[in-house]
């Protein structure tokens, strides 16, 4: 981690919303994204980025390999109904997005890499998995409580 992005994580910790300014310095190879869904979907679900991670859409799409095995389509204006609220198919016990709650929302685990996913680290595709700024900020849309902004 970077000097940069271990001073941005202390103050996006100790700030409420008037602090989301600051992630702009760690969202690295999508410098345009924010803690919003519509950022998050056009920029990381639907962008291939310049750090050679592939898009999430690739495969999350309605004819798409992970569509078929997990139902999640992230390529479409479905993919917030998908998410937010609604339990995850390898670990039920687990939502995808829980409002307010990053650790406990399984699609950080997944993109996180940890221990107890079923599955691969997503993207399935990685090597380039996301940077850990673009996680703080997908983390940040979660805390804030999800929205479907
Ligand atoms: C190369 C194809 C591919 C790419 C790219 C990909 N996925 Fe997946 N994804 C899959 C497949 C296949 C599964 C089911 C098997 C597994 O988990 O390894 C899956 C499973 C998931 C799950 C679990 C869903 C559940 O209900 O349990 C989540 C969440 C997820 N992907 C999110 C993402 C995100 C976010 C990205 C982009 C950062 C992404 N995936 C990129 C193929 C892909």
């Amino acid at each position: 981690m970077t000097t940069r992005l271990g001073a941005a994580l202390i103050v996006a910790a100790a700030c409420a919303a008037g602090c989301d300014e600051q992630l702009a310095d760690v969202a690295g190879p999508t410098p345009n994204l924010t803690p919003t869904f519509s950022s998050i979907q056009r920029e990381i679900f639907l962008t291939t980025d310049s750090a050679g991670r592939a898009a999430c859409a690739n495969c999350h799409n309605p004819n798409g390999s992970a569509f078929r095995q997990v139902g999640l389509d992230l390529s479409s204006e479905a993919a917030y109904g998908l998410l937010v609220g609604v339990p995850s198919r390898e670990r039920p016990e687990l939502l995808r997005v829980a409002p307010g709650d990053p650790d406990n929302s399984y699609l950080v685990h997944k993109i996180e890499g940890l221990a107890g996913i079923v599955g691969l680290r997503m993207p399935r595709s990685g090597p380039s998995f996301l940077t850990s700024g673009q996680i703080q900020i997908i983390r940040r849309w979660i805390e804030r409580g999800a929205p479907r902004d």
